[in-house]
């Protein structure tokens, strides 16, 4: 039985993680060792076997035992110990849901229903470092993969609505009081039906550019009754990191691009924040290389995987299935709006949702350590 080390299974992404390990049965087919940053010595959780105490996350002769890592911590707790362990010898399996090693020669980004070519080469290469793809990307890759797979798209195009938890658990609940403090502030006036509405405008309006620094802290601006149209770091080229990572990780997973010796396929677009709490949607626009018939692009998508979903292109279908609402806490990846766009024959256009912690954040992990264990 092959020791597994899990390190912030605690937090929000990992919480997600241990749920998903525990309906699928994992557990049985590991000895887990619990590690934490805070509560070393401490009971391990229920599903623990022999290994019953928590490990210290940094005590790396603790973390050297294990045959496979599997970390949800984030980026700072992988850029102090990851080259430690490697330095000291370790030549286990490391499963990141953190950024920091993605783009780096010696990671592939995990995604298998789409590209397990790119992971079966890689281990025979002898590769052990597993990294999890920016979670719009993954989410965009289930739902529409196949035209990449099927090597149809010359570009894509992509505008997103991404929810509150791409930030973390702190960003949610910021966004809840803001949704609270606004209702609070007219709470009155909507109870009254003849209020005036322009008045009820105004008092949101006023509320929301005098929001307490307390109410703004994680997203530094207003959320609810808004949107940011920026999301990370500033890359200065007017680019956001969030639009960098669209294209650079696309093709990475595709293994596509400079590293695999190919021309990268151009994905770019803008990248919103948007009050959803934990479904990341997009809209696309595709060039294709052809004209194809919009009937046989739905069949491709809904052909490849169990979790992309066609949703008809009627006003119905599209306000009942293609929401975060109707997504959130499912593996689905509806894919709904398809259509040709006025712009010539192989302009399509597509809508698309996953729920941005599962297939975006736990879900290719788990699936990595599955396929380890095959
Ligand atoms: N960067 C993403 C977001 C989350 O902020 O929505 C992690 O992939």
């Amino acid at each position: 039985t092959k020791l597994v080390g899990l390190v912030g299974w605690r937090g929000m992404v990992g919480s997600v993680l241990m749920d998903r390990m525990q309906a699928e049965g994992d557990f049985a087919l590991i000895e887990p060792l619990f590690f934490s940053t805070s509560n070393a010595g401490g009971k391990a959780p229920a599903v623990a076997k022999n290994e019953t105490t928590l490990k210290d996350a940094f005590d790396i002769n603790e973390l050297k035992r294990c045959d496979i890592i599997i970390t949800a911590q984030g980026g700072d707790y992988t850029t102090e110990v990851f080259p430690k362990l490697r330095a000291a010898g370790w030549n286990g399996h490391w499963i990141d849901a953190a950024s920091t090693l993605r783009m780096k020669d010696d990671a592939v980004i995990i995604l298998d229903p789409v590209n397990m070519p790119v992971i079966k080469n890689a281990l025979s290469d002898g590769g052990k470092n597993w990294v999890g793809g920016n979670c719009t990307v993954s989410c965009m890759l289930m739902g529409v993969g196949a035209l990449y797979k099927a090597g149809l798209v010359e570009w894509m195009s992509t505008q997103t609505y991404q929810a509150a938890s791409g930030g973390g658990a702190q960003h949610m609940r910021e966004l809840l009081t803001q949704y609270g403090t606004l209702n609070a502030e007219v709470k009155a006036l909507l109870d009254d039906p003849k209020s005036a509405i322009l008045e009820i405008d105004r008092k949101i309006i006023d509320k929301q550019r005098s929001l307490s620094a307390a109410e703004t802290a994680n997203f530094g601006v207003p959320l609810g009754g808004s949107l940011i149209p920026w999301i990370d770091k500033d890359l200065g080229n007017g680019q956001s990191k969030e639009e960098w990572k669209g294209m650079a990780e696309t093709n990475k997973i595709l293994g596509l691009g400079e590293g695999f010796g190919s021309a990268p396929i151009p994905v770019d677009g803008f990248c919103i924040r948007i009050g959803a709490m934990r479904c990341h949607s997009q809209a696309l626009t595709f060039k294709l290389k052809k004209d194809v018939p919009v009937e046989d692009i739905e069949a491709m998508i809904a052909a490849d995987n169990p979790w992309a979903k066609v949703v008809p292109n009627t006003r119905e279908a599209s306000i009942q299935d293609l929401t975060p609402v109707a997504v959130t806490g499912t593996l689905t990846i509806p894919v709904g709006r398809i259509r040709k766009l006025a712009m010539g024959p192989e302009y399509v256009g597509a809508f698309t949702i996953g729920d941005q912690l599962l297939w975006g954040a736990a879900e290719p992990l788990r699936r990595m350590l599955r396929i380890l264990l095959d």
